[in-house]
């Protein structure tokens, strides 16, 4: 039998922002307690596990992503024991918990930065990464942050600049100093001692930075928009040493059973499938898949890009694919309500862990946020791209039902980022009464998923449907076989699948309605429709 049974591979994965999931407090922010009161939520949508966004304290300048104290939780989200009793509720249920690592740069009100600036020859000093100014006092080399501006700034006290790729208050840690490694991973037994199932690590990719601290080179295919991607970060992001790093981060993970990582990296297939750690397998469980949010939204561009990851995946490599996360604008924003519906199908009966974001089950939007609400620092530092770069608009408060501030927070409350306009009418109450609302499809579709072993562990095979505007697959395990078939387009299509069976029993439309069983040489789709078609069993 293959090892695809983990529960990292057959389970989903589901992401919770947790400033944004429940206020319990009414302080506006979302918080433990408030989690732990809708995990009976998160278990009817067949989630095999949750992951929560930064829970430690922090002075919140990139919202949780500045870390001031690795082990232990913020008291705006409540205490260690409301984390262990989350903890043990999520086990309860049969669910895992992974959390939020976020290794790469601290606060700087962390106690190792607040040593290491004090003085040049502070034992920390080396922890973090300083260096002497050009010759014109301006910062060391060109490098930039991603949030606007360089990537370093001038500490007076010590007459050096430290390096940075987020805001001015996430300074870098540098990974190349043995006890810096060494605390990460008593980080991560601290957590893992406590039973937290895994973790996901932000930024991984970018954790070790050239030694020489040469310039980057000029992008040629600048687009001229994101100042960031003016260069090409060759000597700040996918240096060979990260791979090393992140074998002495897995070590940590397999001295206890079941544990896994997913990194957050944002590069090209070929790069991204070294960091599973070749034969051995000994990096990340799964390299986050993010090309699906960055897909045109074309049948024939996705199944390049399914059919290409698919290709390149080395042997013994589990897949996983996301379409949305707290970085990213709303799923139904950039496609659609209608593609929504077909994109969940996607990522749900493909081969690999799906990873979902809290409120696409709803399908929540972007909401606008008026300028003086803005809290996020890449579009405050950057008005003019601030459209763009700004992450406020798809981390606003779950939608529950229709009271006053949407059920997110007790009435009266002012929620830390505004309640989307439509919370009215799209809210979990609401879709929870409709048979055929997105809720009840997400359900169904999880619940079809994770009763199926075809379309979990399943081989995938691409077929040809004959249209330009669908993409059909099929998934088999054993003798079962399943065809997905979606229509990427608003014309109702007829196709000739008879090549892949004669007959075959709808079991799942995008429209939530029945669909009577029918020859594959005349299968009618709907506009913007997606099914999930059992075939006859093969006989092998
Ligand atoms: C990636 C995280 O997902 C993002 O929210 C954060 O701002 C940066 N890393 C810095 O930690």
């Amino acid at each position: 039998m293959s090892r695809n049974d983990q529960w990292w591979q057959t389970g989903i994965i589901y992401q919770i922002y947790p400033r944004s999931y429940q206020d319990s407090n009414g302080d506006g922010v979302g918080d433990l307690p408030g989690i732990e009161a809708r995990l009976d939520y998160v278990r009817s949508l067949n989630a095999g596990a949750v992951w929560l966004s930064p829970i430690y304290p922090s002075p919140m300048r990139d919202f949780g992503y500045d870390v001031a104290d690795y082990c232990a939780v913020h008291p705006l989200f409540g205490t260690l024991t409301d984390f262990d009793r989350l903890l043990a509720e999520v086990h309860g249920r049969g669910m895992k918990l992974i959390l939020d690592l976020v290794p790469n740069h601290t606060s700087d009100e962390h106690p190792w930065f607040i040593e290491s600036r004090a003085s040049r020859d502070n034992p920390k000093r080396d922890w973090y990464i300083w260096r002497d100014p050009a010759p014109d006092g301006g910062p060391p080399n060109n490098w930039l942050s991603y949030f606007g501006g360089p990537a370093w700034t001038f500490d007076q006290q010590t007459g050096q600049y430290y390096m940075h790729q987020f805001v001015t208050q996430q300074p870098e840690l540098n990974y190349r100093h043995p006890a810096v490694v060494a605390a990460l991973r008593d980080s991560m037994r601290f957590w893992l001692d406590r039973g937290v199932d895994g973790f996901r690590v932000d930024v991984i990719w970018l954790m070790m930075k050239d030694p020489l601290f040469r310039d980057e080179p000029p992008n040629p295919t600048w687009d001229g928009v994101n100042p960031h991607n003016s260069l090409k970060h060759i000597y700040t992001a996918n240096l060979p040493e990260v791979h090393g790093l992140i074998r002495q981060m897995r070590e940590v993970l397999d001295d206890y059973a079941d544990r896994m990582m997913v990194g957050e990296i944002y590069m090209p297939n070929e790069d991204l499938v070294t960091y599973y750690g070749g034969p051995a397998g000994n990096e990340c469980h799964l390299p986050f898949n993010f090309q699906l949010i960055h897909a045109p939204w074309d049948a024939a561009a996705v199944r390049r890009m399914v059919d290409g990851y698919e290709a390149i995946l080395p042997v013994g490599a589990w897949p996983n694919w996301v379409l949305g996360n707290h970085d990213q604008h709303r799923l139904a924003t950039r496609i659609g309500p209608a593609q929504a519906r077909v994109a969940s199908m996607l990522l749900l009966t493909l081969r690999g862990t799906p990873t979902c974001y809290y409120g696409d089950e709803i399908g929540m939007e972007n909401v606008a946020i008026p300028p003086e609400l803005v809290q996020d620092p890449p579009a405050l530092n950057q008005p003019e791209i601030a459209h763009l770069v700004g992450r406020d608009p798809e981390r606003t408060p779950m939608q529950w039902d229709a009271s006053p501030n949407a059920g997110f927070a007790r009435a009266g409350v002012r929620t830390w980022l505004p309640v989307a306009d439509d919370y009215v009418t799209r809210n979990v109450a609401v879709q929870d009464q409709d048979p055929t609302s997105m809720l009840s499809f997400y359900r169904a579709l999880t619940a079809l998923r994770q009763a199926t072993p075809a379309l979990t562990v399943g081989a995938y095979r691409s077929v040809d449907a004959g249209a330009s505007d669908v993409f059909a697959y099929v998934r088999n395990e054993a003798t079962t076989r399943f065809l997905v078939v979606l229509n990427f387009g608003g014309e109702a299509r007829r196709l000739d699948l008879s090549a892949v069976a004669e007959q075959a029993e709808v079991v799942l439309s995008t429209r939530m309605t029945p669909v009577p069983p029918t020859a594959l040489a005349a299968l009618d789709l709907r506009p913007n429709e997606g099914l999930v078609l059992r075939l006859p069993d093969s006989e092998d």
